[in-house]
């Protein structure tokens, strides 16, 4: 036991290194506070607080920096309340990363902090979380789904957990994942994910849920350059609302159907009151074929995944400048392919979008293509309308004779009835990442 000179007044209190213990709260403190700055690992008094506070106690991460040189597992936490005062700066050793990250299963993903329990607080009472991102990002080069490249926190095996006003800046990977986890709320939450070199912030989604139930994402600011939020498989009872996006690709359910052994369900998700801006996609739902691939270390092939999308809404949207803003692709790794696009038997019904308005960047507001082995019931609009960035400034429709906005459709059952102003047939080799006008 090591007690350092600035806290010899507090010798009342149990001190366990940098842990100041009074019993059922636990202050932490940096390691850099007598090492004279260096950045010496503070996971494992962050460890030992939470082995001392994490039932029935508080722990409390003191306005400092901490150095987070190794991977963090505050998991099985009952009754606890956690604030974030300071900042957690994640080191930016990739090669001990790679070798230490946790799995989290999906896609061979990996993190570098498990955190969750029952009855848990997280609150970010002035402190964030600084993944440090910069050297990931420079050094991934846009690759998709590096093996090892970690999500900076997932909330798993948790019940009743709150995130409260988390920040997380410059994440490694995607910022935050729940996993089999219920009842988790992540609310006044702050993601930015933005490159300072010519390399993209690929693989930075701000949120995404897996094998999870009962979820509230409420207020939140994310600029990335990836997902915003992303409902993955079985992710069930989802509400979605007052977010703002920069940059991005919006709002999805998907990527699902990448695992035959493992149907994705997703049902009962709200998408509502969102905003955003400058986005690759704004409000859609994307599936692999129905055809496996043969899988890589990367995780990031496959299809031939079943399962049922069923009661999605996307209301009260507003996007500014969006590339693709509504899209179903049931083929969304292998569109080029042009031949795998009515593959997919992954079953896709009763999604509405209402209240979807904005301008779009190029010619097309909805690219709509369900799966011809089954095709899409329940499919509907209202109140949806967009102009072209280009028409709002009086400027032509470049390189195509579409002048009207595009609203493409394919194996929509019902589409007379269904209130979407189809008026091309979607292709079925139809790309989401929208480059141009379409032809
Ligand atoms: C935590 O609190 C609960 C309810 O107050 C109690 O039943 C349990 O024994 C406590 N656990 C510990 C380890 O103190
Ligand atoms: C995390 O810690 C818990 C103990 O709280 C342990 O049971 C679990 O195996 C650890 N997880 C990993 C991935 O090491
Ligand atoms: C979690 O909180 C609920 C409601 O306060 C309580 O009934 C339950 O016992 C708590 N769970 C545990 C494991 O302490
Ligand atoms: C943390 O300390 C800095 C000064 O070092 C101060 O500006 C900031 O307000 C403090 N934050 C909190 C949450 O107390
Ligand atoms: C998940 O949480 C439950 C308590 O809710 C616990 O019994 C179980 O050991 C945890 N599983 C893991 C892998 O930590
Ligand atoms: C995100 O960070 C970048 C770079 O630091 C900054 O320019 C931008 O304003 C930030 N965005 C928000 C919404 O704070
Ligand atoms: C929406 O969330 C932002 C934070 O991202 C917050 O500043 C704003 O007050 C919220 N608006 C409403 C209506 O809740
Ligand atoms: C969202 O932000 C608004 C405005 O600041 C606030 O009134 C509301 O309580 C916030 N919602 C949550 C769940 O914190
Ligand atoms: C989703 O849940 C069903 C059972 O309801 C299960 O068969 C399937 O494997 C689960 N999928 C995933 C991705 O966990
Ligand atoms: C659809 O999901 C919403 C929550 O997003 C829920 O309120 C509604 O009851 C669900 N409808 C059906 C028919 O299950
Ligand atoms: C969807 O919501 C309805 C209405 O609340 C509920 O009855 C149904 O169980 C939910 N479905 C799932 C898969 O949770
Ligand atoms: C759509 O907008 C109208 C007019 O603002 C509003 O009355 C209606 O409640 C909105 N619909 C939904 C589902 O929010």
């Amino acid at each position: 036991m090591r007690i350092p000179a600035f806290l010899s007044l507090l010798l009342a209190s149990r001190v366990y290194s940098y842990v100041v213990n009074d019993g059922t709260t636990c202050e932490i403190y940096p390691e850099a506070l007598t090492y004279n700055g260096q950045a010496v690992d503070d996971a494992p008094s962050i460890h030992q607080a939470f082995d001392l506070c994490g039932t029935n106690g508080t722990v409390v991460f003191t306005n400092h920096t901490f150095h987070i040189n190794s991977v963090l597992n505050t998991t099985n936490l009952v009754n606890c309340d956690v604030s974030l005062r300071g900042e957690l700066r994640f080191s930016t050793n990739i090669p001990y990363w790679r070798s230490h990250v946790f799995s989290v299963i999906y896609q061979n993903q990996s993190t570098a902090w498990l955190f969750g329990g029952t009855n848990v607080t997280l609150r970010g009472e002035g402190g964030w979380i600084n993944g440090n991102g910069q050297t990931w990002y420079t050094e991934n080069k846009n690759q998709a789904n590096q093996p090892g490249r970690p999500i900076s926190i997932t909330f798993f095996n948790s019940t009743n957990l709150l995130a409260d006003g988390l920040t997380i800046i410059q994440p490694q990977f995607w910022a935050t994942f729940v996993w089999e986890s219920k009842n988790v709320s992540l609310t006044n939450f702050f993601v930015n994910a933005t490159s300072d070199d010519q390399w993209d912030t690929t693989n930075t989604d701000g949120y995404d849920s897996w094998r999870s139930d009962t979820l509230l994402v409420e207020n939140a600011t994310i600029t990335n350059g990836d997902d915003c939020i992303a409902a993955k498989g079985n992710t069930t009872n989802l509400l979605v609302r007052n977010v703002t996006c920069y940059g991005s690709a919006g709002m999805t359910i998907g990527s699902i159907g990448q695992y035959p052994d493992w149907p994705d369900y997703v049902q009962n998700v709200t998408f509502d009151n969102i905003h955003c801006v400058n986005s690759g996609e704004g409000a859609y739902i994307k599936t692999w074929q129905g055809v496996p691939v043969t899988d890589d270390s990367n995780g990031d092939v496959g299809g031939g995944g079943g399962g049922l999308v069923k009661n999605v809404t996307f209301s009260n949207i507003h996007m500014e400048n969006v590339a693709l803003p509504i899209q179903i692709s049931q083929c969304i790794y292998s569109e080029a392919d042009g031949k795998y696009c009515n593959t997919s038997k992954l079953q896709i019904e009763d999604v509405a979008w209402v209240n979807v308005t904005g301008t779009s960047r190029y010619n097309i507001a909805a690219s709509l293509y369900c799966s011809s082995a089954v095709p899409c019931p329940g499919v509907t609009f209202d109140n949806v309308s967009f102009e072209s960035v280009n028409h709002t400034l009086g400027l032509p429709m470049w390189n195509t004779t579409l002048q009207d906005e595009v609203y493409q459709c394919g194996n929509i059952v019902g589409q007379n009835s269904s209130g979407i102003p189809c008026n091309r047939v979607a292709p079925d080799n139809f790309s989401q990442g929208v480059t141009h006008n379409v032809q």
